[in-house]
């Protein structure tokens, strides 16, 4: 009872604000003024750090934690990797779970996966996740194509907190370091079993920063003989450095032998595992390809959570996209049990976010590139320019089922706490109510308003006076 009466309070509050909001008349007065609400600031994550930045790539991100002057703490850092042709993203873990969506491009990703390196060829549209803890590499297969992926980075409470981004670097010299370098060197050549001299070499050589060229390019790097060899080429080649085979490649290339060596033998510290390659790594996701999970004429919408795909299960996560056609809205909703974060990645729309208390927190203009993310039990809905298509990806907080309340629409609060209480909350009569909760005959995505719908708007209005 006292969920329903909360839910009808929440209605109730809406629904005066959606009256305000949604109407033609008053997105006109908006767009004249155009002000920045409180809200705005705190919901559009408009701040983009750039957390690496070489000549090969870049690695941005906006920051989750506290917002300034804000009660709400928000879980997520939103990452943005953008690779040149023939690059790569040197091997790393990180203290935090990343879910990664290949927006432009293709990559191929290598990682440890239970003991076991794995790689995966990942194209445009697909999801992977990479676990806390867990050593990867990222690189830019593709001639003449810049990859870009979006990420998800999870704040966990095992996270260090030191830095938004806190990668430990496996291979890596003078920059970026390496998390070896950091052990004193003769302990170091001890555990290594090769000699100082060598271990200076081989900590000093990588000065081009986290994100590499590789050999094709102009600019070649120790990595660049590994990663240019082929899938199996490369793991008899890992094979034979690990069993301390001599290579027969030119002399400069030895830091490639001691970086992989090094990289094999923290992380996997097996031999065996190299013949067992891929396995049991999960498989890729492609969101694209995916059927929608809502669907009518005025847009869809599709969603994978861990049912899905389970290895969302491991962060936590659940994916979206979203597709509205011009003018069209998603129904004003709540999500009961997940966080939203949304990056359009498609024409122009509006965020509209409304706080607790019922007024208007955010009814902001947004375009291609725009974050924005919307708390917990917020009442929020999206809003298609009527000058095209708006399409937005995001991320949510939930790889469970995240079941999205609506307010508002044939599916929604609106039809199933239609009673006299409701009508009464309202303070009207429960025939006026029928024929407002009835007047959308659509549900999830709602159609733009037309001329015939600013009529019965006027004419709504009208028998409320
Ligand atoms: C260290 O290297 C030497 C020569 O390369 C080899 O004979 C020896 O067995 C190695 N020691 C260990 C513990 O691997
Ligand atoms: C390779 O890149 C580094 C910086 O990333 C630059 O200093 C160096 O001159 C480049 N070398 C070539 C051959 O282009
Ligand atoms: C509603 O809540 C917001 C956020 O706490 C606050 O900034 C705003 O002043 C409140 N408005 C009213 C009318 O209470």
């Amino acid at each position: 009872m006292g969920k329903r009466r909360t839910l009808l309070l929440l209605v109730l509050i809406l629904f005066s604000t959606l009256l305000a909001s949604v109407d033609g008349r008053r997105e006109r007065e908006d767009e004249e003024s155009e002000r920045k609400t409180q809200g705005e600031k705190w919901f559009l994550l408009r701040h983009l750090h750039d957390v690496v930045k070489t000549d090969a790539g870049t690695l941005r991100l906006v920051k989750g934690g506290y917002r300034r002057g804000s009660f709400l703490h928000s879980p997520m850092h939103i990452g943005f990797v953008s690779m040149e042709p023939n690059s790569l993203f040197i091997p790393q873990y990180l203290d935090s779970n990343l879910v990664l969506f290949v927006h432009h491009g293709e990559a191929r990703v290598g990682h440890i996966y239970k003991d076991e390196l794995a790689e995966r060829k990942l194209k445009r549209g697909d999801v992977y996740t990479i676990p806390a803890g867990s050593a990867f590499y990222l690189e830019n297969i593709v001639e003449n194509q810049r990859l870009h992926i979006i990420c998800s980075i999870d704040i966990t409470s095992e996270s260090m907190g030191w830095n938004a981004y806190q990668p430990f670097f496996i291979g890596g010299g003078i920059y970026p370091a390496s998390i070896l370098a950091g052990f004193d060197h003769t302990t170091l050549s001890t555990a290594l079993n090769v000699s100082i001299t060598e271990l200076s070499t081989f900590l000093t050589r990588q000065t081009s920063g986290p994100i590499v060229h590789l050999s094709g390019s102009q600019n070649t790097s120790i990595w660049s003989s590994f990663l240019a060899q082929e899938h199996r080429q490369r793991l008899a080649h890992l094979k034979r450095i690990v069993n301390f085979e001599e290579e027969a490649s030119p002399k400069e290339e030895e830091p490639i032998t001691w970086s992989l060596r090094k990289f094999l033998f923290t992380l996997l510290n097996r031999e065996d595992v190299i013949e067992r390659v891929n396995h049991k790594a999960p498989s890729t996701y492609n969101l694209y390809n995916k059927k929608p999970n809502f669907k009518n004429d005025y847009g869809w919408s599709k969603k994978v959570d861990e049912s899905d795909y389970s290895p969302l299960k491991q962060s936590g996560n659940g994916v979206y996209l979203v597709n509205l056609s011009p003018g069209s809205m998603v129904a004003p909703h709540v999500n009961p049990t997940a966080i939203e974060y949304g990056i359009v990645l498609k024409g122009t729309g509006r965020i509209q976010i409304v706080y607790p208390n019922g007024t208007l927190a955010m009814n902001a203009r947004v375009r291609e590139g725009d974050i924005f993310w919307v708390p917990r039990y917020f009442p929020f809905c999206q809003i298609a320019s009527t000058n095209g298509p708006f399409e937005f990806f995001g991320f949510t907080t939930s790889a469970r089922r995240n079941h999205q309340q609506f307010l508002v629409g044939k599916n929604s609060l609106m039809q199933s706490l239609r009673g006299p209480e409701f009508a009464a909350a309202f303070g009207i009569g429960e025939k006026r109510l029928k024929r407002i909760a009835n007047a959308q005959r659509e549900q999830v995505i709602l159609p733009s308003s037309s001329a015939t719908h600013q009529e019965k708007f006027d004419r709504m209005t009208r028998d409320f006076d």
